[in-house]
């Protein structure tokens, strides 16, 4: 697939790096310019270019920064094809990304972003962590490997989505809509908590909406104390706080 990436941060690298070595065509872009693109993710086979080229000739967008960027990515995506793909892998976290009303009062986090871009999205690679995405994707049929959620309106979106995420080595896990993704937003256990296909179903349906916010901010503040104490947390740590907390 030609796949453009507006993101070129934790995520957006990996995603880069796994799919092009998975064979896709895909470009990918910062805010800074294609300069300040780490070289690993050219040498996997990726394209670093403007933002501006990154919506050309794609097929599939994926959408990998920070909330308060979104604003930014509506006026760079207003050109884009209305059959062309999209993908966001955002999370809201105030203390990162400043308070956004709307979701302070409980709006679906990917809707928002959907009506904040003015086109829909599906929602995926959310709720894996940095560290899992990286080292923890396994061939199709391996036993062990891990699930992430999909969640979208439309089918070009999610079919999109679905096969992305077995080509960066995990299972995709249908969520259902956009508006049911609450259920993998930070606080929920399924939310960064590697799971398989057989788990996380049961953990979509175990969200519950009145609890994942004070969760998350029970787990930033738990992460945040224990390194201001001096631990140095691997993935394998974070899953475990986040499991401890969020079920
Ligand atoms: N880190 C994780 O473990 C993780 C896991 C799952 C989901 N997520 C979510 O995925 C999203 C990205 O996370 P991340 O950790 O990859 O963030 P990050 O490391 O901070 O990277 C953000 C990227 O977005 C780029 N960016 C910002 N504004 C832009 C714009 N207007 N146009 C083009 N690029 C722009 C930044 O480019 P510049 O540096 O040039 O500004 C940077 O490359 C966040 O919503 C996060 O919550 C993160």
């Amino acid at each position: 697939m030609n796949i453009g990436i507006l993101g070129a941060g934790s995520i957006g690298s990996i995603l880069a790096r796994k799919l092009s070595t998975a064979g896709h065509n895909v470009k990918i872009a910062n805010s800074r310019g294609p300069h300040t693109i780490d070289p690993s993710i050219v040498a996997a086979g990726a394209r670093a270019v403007d933002a501006t080229d990154v919506i050309n000739d794609i097929e599939v967008l994926i959408i990998s920064v920070p909330l308060s960027s979104v604003s930014a990515v509506k006026a760079l995506i207003a050109d884009l094809p209305n059959e062309v793909a999209v993908i966001d892998t955002s999370n809201y976290y105030p203390l990162r990304d400043g308070h956004i009303q709307a979701l302070d009062e409980g709006q679906v986090e990917s809707v928002w972003v959907a009506e904040q871009l003015g086109r829909p999205v599906a929602k995926a690679w959310n709720a894996v962590l940095a560290g899992s995405l990286e080292a923890k994707g396994k061939a199709a049929g391996a036993p062990g490997r891990l699930a992430v959620a999909v969640a979208g309106d439309r089918d070009v979106d999610k079919r999109a989505a679905m096969a992305l995420v077995e080509a960066t080595g995990f299972d995709g896990v249908d969520a259902g809509s956009l508006a049911e993704s609450w259920r993998q937003q930070p606080g929920a256990p399924a939310y960064c908590t590697e799971l398989t296909r057989q788990h996380l179903p049961a953990a979509l349906q175990a969200a519950r909406k009145d609890l994942i916010s004070p969760r998350r901010d029970l787990a930033i503040t738990t992460i945040t104390e224990k390194i201001e104490n001096g631990a140095v947390l691997t993935t394998d740590d974070l899953v475990e706080i986040n499991r401890s907390i969020y079920n």
